[in-house]
């Protein structure tokens, strides 16, 4: 898919691997519609993003995706504003195993991500007049291994993956040129790693000290992964792992 004049739509962006994503999609000339939760750091990012990549080509719109009515609106918004959607990146995510926390990580990981999807999927699919295009959920390396110091957060990452996977095998996605592809790394550095010793169980540093042995990536380098999964059109149900483990490298499928 050539990604040049294409509409791309990413939740939780504000910050981190979502900035990265919205970024990359922008250095290669699509038009961006960003939201998050978190409205003072959407409106720092849409600043930074409207001098490098020009006020034309991106929004910013505050949204809670566990909201369905804001849901709806951004999507409406992205429509008004751009014109329709092809590329959409479910990313908002957080880490919270508590007591008080797991269901929030469930409601904004796993429902967030299927609202998203279901939403992508009534704009893009050809029979109701889309246009077909791209969903990448974004799950993690804790979506393919377990986690012993996020058993919720795996839960929801698996979660992603099943649900992706499956709906990539479905008529009803590929045969109204929708492909569903799902990213899944290991440790970047982000506010959710940086705050990683709170929202894990166990010992409270043994999720740092296991990071500091095996390695992290720039959220830029993820990017180039996400890139990938956009634009390589032969995938579709695609499981990309990135991370480093020990010092090595790995990209694969
Ligand atoms: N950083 C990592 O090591 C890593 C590894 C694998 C997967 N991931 C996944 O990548 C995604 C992005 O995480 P990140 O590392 O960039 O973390 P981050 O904390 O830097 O960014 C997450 C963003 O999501 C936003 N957000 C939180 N709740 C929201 C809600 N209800 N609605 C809308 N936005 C909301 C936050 O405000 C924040 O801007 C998450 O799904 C995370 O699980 C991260």
């Amino acid at each position: 898919m050539k990604v040049s004049g294409k509409i791309a739509l990413v939740t939780g962006a504000a910050q981190g691997l979502g900035k990265a994503f919205a970024a990359t999609l922008l250095e290669n000339g699509a038009k961006v519609l960003f939201s998050d939760v978190n409205s003072e750091k959407g409106q720092e990012t849409l600043k930074e993003f409207e001098k490098r990549f020009g006020q034309d080509n991106v929004v910013f719109v505050k949204c809670d995706v566990t909201s369905q009515a804001d849901m709806e609106a951004v999507f409406q918004q992205v429509r008004d504003r751009f014109g329709g959607l092809d590329i959409m990146c479910n990313n908002a995510g957080i880490g919270g195993e508590s007591r008080e926390m797991w269901e929030k990580t469930v409601d904004i990981n796993v429902k967030g991500m299927i609202r998203g999807t279901y939403l992508a999927m009534d704009v893009m699919r050809q029979d109701k007049g889309g246009r077909g295009g791209v969903i990448v959920n974004v799950a993690s390396m804790a979506g393919i291994n377990p986690n012993p110091f996020g058993p919720v957060y795996c839960a929801t990452k698996f979660a992603i993956v099943g649900f992706s996977r499956s709906w990539a095998l479905n008529p009803e996605c590929s045969g109204n040129g929708i492909r569903i592809n799902m990213l899944c790394p290991a440790f970047a550095d982000t506010a959710l790693v940086a705050d990683i010793d709170n929202t894990t169980v166990g010992s409270p540093t043994a999720a740092k000290e296991f990071i500091d042995k095996i390695g992290i990536m720039t959220p830029e380098y993820v990017a180039e992964g996400f890139l990938d999964l956009v634009q390589d059109e032969t995938k579709n149900g695609a499981v990309l792992k990135m991370g480093k483990s020990f010092g090595k490298v790995y990209h694969e499928y």
